[in-house]
């Protein structure tokens, strides 16, 4: 079955085409450059470029598919999570165009998108498994013992962990969106250069806690301004930001690890995924290598170009639904909040 898949969440327009779950025949992911100067994502810009960018970037993945729209035979898009203006734009745009067909069309939930990403290149991968998936909006422990079936077994009381590393990248001047550059940075730099705090729940808690860590970044730079005797429009020397971009990764990346492995403790499984935005950081990458090494667990990373936002798992997830016979009303509409809208149902 040829489906296409669009997602529109939040700042990436992406369309994909896939036969079946386990093929891609494209992806287009087009980010939306419009945010830089602002220093996070302006909701109402992402949702007009949204509606300027989709139209050609359709285009683009149907041409790099080598497939007219005639060949389409469903579509899948993103209902939600996600920034209501933003979703409405390919949510409408796929919606349309499969009533408009008469084709099939799926609403899929962008975490499930995430966490079923590793179909995408392996269609051997099955639950039960545990994920961690860690993006911009969302830091969340989920088991999954069967298909489509999930429990919320921990999340962020706070910052998810993307927003933490944006919020740090500004801190530091080293722009926007901060897990790529700090990831950079911190390459030159002393990861135990600070000792900064690792959040404490009460015990047995499979939460996060990221906004001390925060602060603790922010009162650090504040410190070394004073030290350095700095004035407001001078940056930070490129060795100091290097030094709080590795010691904050460090404590990111060791509470989330510290989290994954306290979690398998208590959910014993043989499969463990790491996806969203974040999983493209080479720190977390190789530390959830290790620690699954360690405890004899199979690791499933997407590869970079499924770990962002991207339409390519979503049409996964709707070919899977598809096939197994779930269909939406056409009163379906999409939904900005996970609380509202549960991962495991349908509709
Ligand atoms: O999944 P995603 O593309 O969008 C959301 O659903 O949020 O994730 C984007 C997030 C951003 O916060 C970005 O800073 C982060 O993923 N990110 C990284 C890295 N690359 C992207 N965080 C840490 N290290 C990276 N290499
Ligand atoms: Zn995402």
């Amino acid at each position: 079955m040829i489906i296409l898949g669009i997602e529109t969440s939040c700042d990436e327009t992406s369309a994909a085409l896939l036969n079946g779950p386990n093929r891609v025949l494209s992806s287009v992911v087009s980010s939306q450059v419009e945010h830089l100067e602002y220093g996070g994502v302006v909701p109402e810009i992402a949702a007009r470029a949204h509606l300027r960018q989709l139209r050609p970037v359709v285009q683009r993945a149907l041409d790099e598919a080598g497939l007219s729209l005639d060949q389409v035979e469903a579509v899948a898009a993103t209902r939600g999570p996600g920034l209501i203006g933003a979703l409405l734009v390919g949510f409408g745009f796929g919606h349309a165009l499969a009533m408009a067909r008469g084709l099939p069309f799926a609403a899929v939930n962008h975490i499930e998108g995430h966490l079923l990403s590793p179909v995408l290149t392996d269609p051997a991968f099955e639950p039960p498994f545990l994920a961690l998936i860690v993006s911009g909006g969302h830091t969340e422990l989920i088991e999954s013992a069967a298909w489509h079936r999930y429990e919320l077994i921990g999340s962020t009381r706070d910052d998810a962990v993307g927003e933490a590393f944006d919020k740090v990248g500004v801190l530091l001047g080293l722009g926007y969106p901060g897990g790529p550059v700090i990831q950079k940075a911190a390459a030159a730099g002393r990861p135990d250069a600070w000792r900064f705090p690792r959040a404490r729940l009460e015990p047995g808690s499979l939460d996060f806690s990221l906004s001390g860590l925060k602060t603790a970044v922010r009162l650090a730079v504040e410190k070394r301004r004073r030290d350095l005797g700095l004035s407001a429009d001078r940056p930070l020397p490129g060795p100091e930001k290097a030094d709080l971009a590795a010691s904050f990764q460090e404590a990111v990346i060791d509470a989330l690890i510290t989290r994954l492995e306290q979690a398998l403790e208590r959910h014993p499984v043989e499969r463990v995924v790491v996806a969203g935005g974040v999983a493209a950081n080479a720190e977390l990458r190789e530390r959830a290598g290790a620690l699954c090494d360690r405890l004899g667990i199979r690791l499933y990373l997407p590869p970079m170009a499924y770990c962002g936002d991207n339409a390519a798992m979503i049409a996964a997830v709707g070919a899977l639904r598809l096939s197994r016979g779930e269909r939406w009303p056409l009163s379906t509409a999409p939904l900005a909040d996970l609380d509202r809208f549960p991962l495991d149902s349908a509709s």
